[in-house]
């Protein structure tokens, strides 16, 4: 029996790379705009990274993990999410120390073991922008304008850009209190995940999707209630610049993270169009991430977006592979010796060109280029060689034109017509 793929990882095979590669070279095009450089981390840290900036009691944490001990004994583990990674290479790099502000964005695949579904793979890909060292709510506007320039760019509609602050270690604490103690007034309605996790991750319970859970925190305090003055003036702020520069956004005050990390603004590009998958990019701000993780006490905000998301929400305005601009038939030994020599010198320049390596008939080698759709074919036969000439085909229109072999080549490139 043949041996297959590991499932939720998928093959992205040609026909659909192309919309990758799109995505792809759009980021790279957007968030250069906007000052970001790439950065590259390996797809392997050691467990205790994740540990630590995720949170011991998250769901990634607890049972998403794919962790192993490598021959030396060393606990690692294949990346859930980039932020953490790229906040250890910057300390570890002492980035810091070379520009107070550093604007990052990563692309590729991160790993949990999630159950599969439509939109949730066990190796997913993100691309990924960090802004670390400021403060301003201005910066928090500016990520979050990069991000909706970035979904208009790509040609996604139908997203919704929603808004929540979750405080910081000043004002957290007090609505955490208040969230437990109004959950344990209503543990009966709360499913059994919940009631394990009420006291260690209450925010958590806000995102459960059972019908129990929804109906019984309804109610619940929001913690937009319960932000401190700098929270509150920070959150307001970052409002104000959005309406400024014309990014649409919502609030949600019930949106929580699976992650530990987060202090003040947090988001989520959703969409009804996944299903329960809702999230096609989120983040936030981790303005104590960098300091726990033992690195200086400098703030950072940033998101991740899930490109196999992305691509379903493209849907049939998928990116075309590209098509050769020319085919080049030949008949017989030396037509096809002298074609092969005019492709490669053709493909140097820059031409999309294909031909035929197996002497097929003239027939054939049609049925191919109209498989390969391509735009142009050149026929070259015995005697067609000997006169110096070919034929050209446009494929769209039929027709077809004798053409001389000199000059053929500028001509092709250029589209100008030699004299025969
Ligand atoms: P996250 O919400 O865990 O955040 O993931 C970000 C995005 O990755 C999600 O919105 C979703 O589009 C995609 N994603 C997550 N899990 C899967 C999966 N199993 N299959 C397919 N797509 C998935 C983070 O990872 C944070 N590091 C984001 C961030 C960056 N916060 C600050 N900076």
């Amino acid at each position: 029996m043949s041996i297959t793929g590991i499932k939720g990882m998928n093959d992205i095979l040609p026909g659909e790379v192309e919309t990758w590669q799109f995505l792809e070279e759009q980021a790279r095009h957007i968030f250069g705009t906007y000052g970001f450089s790439e950065i590259r981390v390996p797809v392997v840290e050691k467990t205790e990274l994740f540990c630590r900036s995720i949170g011991e009691t998250t769901d990634i944490v607890e049972k998403e993990m794919y962790t192993f001990n490598d021959k030396s004994n060393n606990s690692l583990t294949l990346r859930p999410e980039g932020t953490a990674p790229v906040m250890r290479s910057f300390i570890q790099n002492k980035l810091h120390t070379k520009d107070p502000v550093a604007k990052l964005y990563y692309t590729g695949p991160m790993f949990r073991y999630e159950r599969p579904q439509k939109g949730r793979y066990r190796q997913f890909h993100q691309i990924g922008a960090e802004v670390i060292g400021i403060e301003d709510p201005k910066i928090d506007a500016q990520v979050l304008t990069m991000l909706s320039h970035y979904f208009d760019a790509v040609g996604i509609e139908d997203v919704e850009l929603q808004l929540n602050s979750l405080g910081c270690p000043e004002c957290r604490p007090a609505y955490r209190q208040a969230l437990i103690g109004f959950l344990e007034a209503r543990l009966e309605a709360l499913c059994d995940d919940c009631r394990r996790r009420y006291q260690t991750n209450p925010l958590r319970v806000l995102d459960c999707k059972a019908t129990g859970c929804k109906e019984a925190t309804a109610e619940a305090p929001s913690v937009l209630d319960h932000l401190c003055g700098g929270c509150d003036e920070h959150f307001s702020k970052v409002q104000g610049y959005l309406v400024d520069v014309g990014t649409p956004f919502t609030i949600n005050a019930r949106m929580v993270r699976g992650l530990d990390y987060y202090t003040k603004t947090t988001f989520e590009m959703v969409t009804n169009s996944l299903g329960s998958q809702n999230a096609v990019a989120a983040g936030g701000r981790y303005d104590g991430l960098i300091k726990d993780l033992g690195g200086p006490p400098l703030p950072g905000i940033g998101f991740a977006m899930g490109v196999e998301r992305l691509v379903l929400m493209k849907g049939d305005k998928r990116i075309e592979p590209s098509r050769p601009d020319l085919f080049l038939a030949a008949l017989g030994d030396e037509a096809a010796n002298y074609s092969f020599a005019l492709m490669s010198r053709l493909q140097r320049q820059g031409l999309h060109a294909e031909m035929d390596y197996e002497g097929k008939s003239l027939k054939s080698q049609l049925r191919r280029a109209n498989k390969l759709q391509a735009r142009r074919v050149l026929i070259i036969g015995g005697d067609e060689l000997a006169r110096q000439e070919a034929q050209l085909r446009t494929m769209e229109t039929g027709t077809q034109e004798t053409l001389s072999l000199e000059g053929i080549e500028k001509f092709l490139l250029s589209g100008l017509t030699p004299a025969l």
